[in-house]
């Protein structure tokens, strides 16, 4: 094992992770060849096949999976030694690793791009996603903080609310019940609803509420994003709920919000991390940051725990 590059237990990793090698090496900025060819040395050294190809998908052996958690381990050791080093430097390197939930996408970067003003030294690296791979990924723990609009209740975490995150009824401006007052659920689950995937937090938030007054909906279409779902709402194919950030980049006027009963529905963004993993100091100089943020009555609540 003493062969073993970090970079070939990086280019490991990744695949890994993503359980592909195309994937992998879009992510690492290389070639397939070169990522081929590493986990071919690395595999040699090893003296064991690491991952196996069924179909088009890349597993992992046993072996493979023990090498993974090892390569985990050494990552994150190395990065609690950069983090003592930049304490001593007063921070001004280190690395952050980000995930988010599909619909932060609309201000996580901005957020970022602030925070890097404020942290040049400081690397970020920001991965979006559904709320199930994120999950997953949680339970692995390969990133620092997550961002997400609802905290998980089966995996251990620390979640901090820090800005307001109200879900809002969208409808096409020329819409029936545009301008309406106080519509009821009843009468709003008559209309046709476009919904956002399975596991999809915004989805949960509305069928909860739905749920809470005994009513069932049935969606017309299903649609894996906040983007399509706009789209398909302005074609007029039906009204859906969505969280006003995901207006952020429209034009006013272009959805009428409908004034519907328990609506909007009030939730907030929460940063969390697993309770097993203390945050670094770079990760928590971000959570004070979010923290700082414009977060209505979230702001200055004490960390509350999830189990
Ligand atoms: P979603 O999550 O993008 O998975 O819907 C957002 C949220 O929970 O508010």
């Amino acid at each position: 094992m003493r062969r073993t590059t970090f970079r070939q237990l990086e280019i490991f990793e990744a695949i890994a992770r993503l359980g592909s090698f195309t994937k992998a090496s879009e992510e690492l900025h290389l070639t397939q060849p070169t990522v081929s060819m590493q986990i071919k040395k690395l595999s040699d050294t090893v003296g064991a096949p690491l991952l196996e190809q069924v179909g088009k998908k890349v597993h992992l052996t046993d072996v493979g999976r023990d090498l993974v958690k090892a390569a985990r381990e050494i990552f994150s050791i190395l990065d609690g030694f950069t983090m003592s080093v930049a304490e001593r430097q007063g921070m001004k390197k280190g690395r952050l690793k980000l995930m988010a939930i599909t619909t932060a996408s609309y201000f996580a970067p901005r957020l970022l791009g602030e925070f890097s003003r404020l942290y040049p030294g400081i690397e970020v690296a920001l991965r979006v996603t559904n709320r199930e791979k994120l999950l997953a990924s949680m339970a692995d723990n390969p990133d620092d903080l997550y961002i997400l609009g609802q905290p998980p209740e089966d995996i251990d975490v620390v979640a901090t609310p820090f800005m307001e995150n109200p879900l809002v009824v969208l409808a096409p401006p020329d819409h029936p019940l545009a301008g309406k007052k106080k519509i009821s659920l009843k009468r709003l689950a008559q209309e046709p609803w476009l919904m956002r995937e399975a596991g999809s937090g915004t989805r949960i938030a509305i069928e909860k509420l739905f749920a809470s007054k005994g009513i069932e909906l049935h969606p017309r279409l299903e649609l894996g994003s906040n983007e399509a779902i706009k789209q398909a709402i302005l074609s007029g194919l039906g009204i859906s709920a969505m969280s006003n950030h995901a207006l952020a980049l429209d034009q006013a006027g272009q959805f009428a919000v409908l004034d519907a009963e328990g609506f909007p529905i009030r939730r907030h963004w929460y940063v969390v991390y697993p309770a097993a993993r203390p945050p670094s100091l770079v990760a928590r100089a971000f959570m004070d940051f979010l923290l700082g943020q414009e977060c209505g009555d979230a702001r200055g609540k004490k960390e509350g725990k999830r189990a």
